[in-house]
């Protein structure tokens, strides 16, 4: 049995339908704090069952712990956090108890219960201002702000439970950037008010939701001058966080391995292979570089092909053609 935190949201929802057609039994654990109750019912509806589900927050020791024994879990998949970058330098302290203090909660319940088997949604943000392309683990860590900043925290956390538990097996997966959506179109991710990221701002514009996109910059050392990034197809990255829980069965210690695709794609590249996908023009302009932005960066993603068996499948046009699909079914996202 499974327990996946934040299964509800965006990347959480892909990997429950990825886990159970890999023949995994799944508990899910949501307070629905950034996600819709909705993306439940989508998910049985992919899946052809019920799932079980539980709300609660993960900084619920003694909700964790109770049900970590009632469904006796074997492993965790942990997405349950605050991920938005600028609302993390206005409200530190908040980001800290949810994604610091929940992980702690929940470590504390594992190690209560005797669950020692543990896959945590990491980022590429670890790396903070590459010096080098394309990222490998090696690469010195140091993140800029703080969301980036818990996510190295859980990391050195997580380094030092497997040096104190030798049964311990830790899997940090360095995501890079994630977009699309499953092909069915019934899940995908329902950003609330106006989108922080690339993927979701374009889709929207696509849809008539937003007038144009704000191209941050085109001065920057990369093919066009625009920002390049590794997108990396949400079902791929579901895929990955199968692997990684198989090999957390089998083996104990932590790796941190990359999940890119190990290409590296402009702004400009997304917004055309956008427009062939959906036959619509994506309005836009360019606007002043975002602050604390990077020019590039994308993957190397070896380790977790030699070390996991995972490659990614999926290329930009799929990520457009799925991503496309569920805004245009989803024009609200959840919402009715
Ligand atoms: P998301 O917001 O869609 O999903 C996170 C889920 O966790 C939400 O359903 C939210 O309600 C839930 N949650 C948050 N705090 C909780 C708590 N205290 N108790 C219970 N549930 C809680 O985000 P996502 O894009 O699916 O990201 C999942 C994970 O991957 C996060 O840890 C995020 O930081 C990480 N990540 C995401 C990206 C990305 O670009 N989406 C990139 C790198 C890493
Ligand atoms: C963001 C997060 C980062 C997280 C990563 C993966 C910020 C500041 N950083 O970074 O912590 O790990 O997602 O989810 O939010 N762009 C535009 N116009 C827009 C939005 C973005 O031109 O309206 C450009 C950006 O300058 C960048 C590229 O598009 O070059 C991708 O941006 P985004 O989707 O926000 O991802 P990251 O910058 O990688």
């Amino acid at each position: 049995m499974i327990l996946v935190t934040g299964g509800a949201g965006y990347i959480g929802s892909h990997t429950i339908v990825e886990l159970i057609a890999a023949g995994h039994e799944v508990v899910c654990l949501d307070n629905f704090s950034n996600s819709n109750p909705e993306s439940v019912r989508r998910i049985e509806r992919i899946t052809g069952r019920k799932l079980n589900f539980v709300e609660g927050d993960i900084r619920d020791g003694a909700l964790l712990e109770r049900l970590l024994r009632e469904h006796a879990v074997d492993a965790v998949v942990h997405f349950a956090a605050l991920k938005a970058v600028g609302e993390s330098v206005e409200k530190p302290l908040l980001y800290y108890e949810n994604n610091i203090t929940g992980t702690l909660a929940l470590l504390s319940a594992m190690q209560r219960v005797g669950v020692s088997r543990m896959v945590f949604s990491s980022s590429a943000t670890v790396y903070g201002t590459p010096q080098a392309l394309p990222l490998t683990e090696a690469h010195p860590i140091g993140a800029v702000n703080p969301y980036g900043q818990s996510k190295v925290m859980v990391e050195y956390i997580l380094a030092d439970v497997c040096k104190a538990d030798p049964n311990f097996s830790a899997i940090c997966l360095r995501y890079f950037n994630p977009i699309g959506a499953h092909e069915s179109g019934l899940i995908g991710e329902a950003p609330t008010g106006i989108p922080n990221n690339l993927f979701p701002f374009i889709t929207q514009v696509a849809v008539g939701k937003r007038a144009e996109l704000a191209v941050f910059g085109n001065d920057w050392d990369t093919v066009d001058g625009t920002g390049v990034r590794d997108y990396i197809h949400v079902v791929d990255l579901a895929r990955g966080h199968v692997k990684a829980i198989d090999y957390a069965l089998k083996h104990t210690g932590m790796l941190a391995p990359n999940l890119g695709t190990g290409r590296g794609t402009s702004v400009l590249e997304l917004i055309h292979a956008f427009e062939r996908a959906s036959g619509r023009k994506i309005a836009h302009r360019i606007a002043p570089r975002r602050p604390g932005d990077i020019g590039a960066c994308w993957a190397d993603p070896s380790m977790a092909e030699r070390v996991l068996g995972w490659k990614a499948q999926l290329g930009i046009d799929a990520m457009c053609a799925d991503g496309w699909r569920w805004q245009q079914m989803n024009p609200n996202g959840y919402e009715a």
